[in-house]
């Protein structure tokens, strides 16, 4: 079985995942990463050059060969369980973790950061709110959720890993 970690921006997804990797001695990969790796180029240049449309294609072809994978740790990017069909795919082999946050905590930890295209505009509490507000169904699929607003990394993995035991008991 693989762990998929999703959830918004700023949520930890990449640094929890690689905690969460080394924890359980397994392998680790992020959508993300390997969508800049192949396309030689920042996300947010993706964004800019070739449109947000352009990049879910590539995310779904990364998902589509990831969800093959067994044992690893997957972090993907925010936006990855807006099609619906990534998630479903995802879900065949894998635990889906989402990891949560206020918009006043994502704010904090996305401030500054170059390389969200999604937030680079002027109200960004309000994007992020509004951004929150879609996409929640869509998080609540997952088959266990963690608020991180307030722990710190190892407090997220240490949630994660006791429901995988609860999981693996039941
Ligand atoms: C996105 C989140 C980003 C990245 C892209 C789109 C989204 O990943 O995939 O900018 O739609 O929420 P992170 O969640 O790792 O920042």
């Amino acid at each position: 079985m693989n762990i998929v970690l999703t959830g918004f921006m700023g949520t930890g997804k990449s640094k929890i995942g690689k905690r969460l990797a080394t924890e359980l001695r397994m392998g680790y990969l992020d959508t993300d990463e390997l969508i800049e790796e192949r396309e030689k180029d920042s996300i947010s240049a993706i964004f800019k050059k070739k449109g947000e449309e352009y990049f879910r294609r590539l995310e779904t072809k990364v998902v589509k060969e990831v969800a093959l994978l067994d044992n690893f740790v997957i972090s993907t990017g925010g936006g990855v369980v807006l099609r619906e069909g990534n998630i479903r795919l995802l879900k065949k082999n894998a635990f889906i973790v989402c990891l949560f946050a206020s918009p006043e905590v994502i704010l904090k930890r996305t401030e500054g950061n170059e390389n969200r295209p999604l937030l680079e505009m002027n109200n960004q509490k309000k994007r992020i709110e509004e951004l929150l507000a879609f996409r929640k169904p869509y998080y609540e699929k997952a088959d266990f959720s963690v608020d991180t607003s307030a722990l710190d990394s190892e407090g997220v993995v240490e949630e994660i890993i006791k429901f995988l035991e609860r999981r693996s008991v039941n």
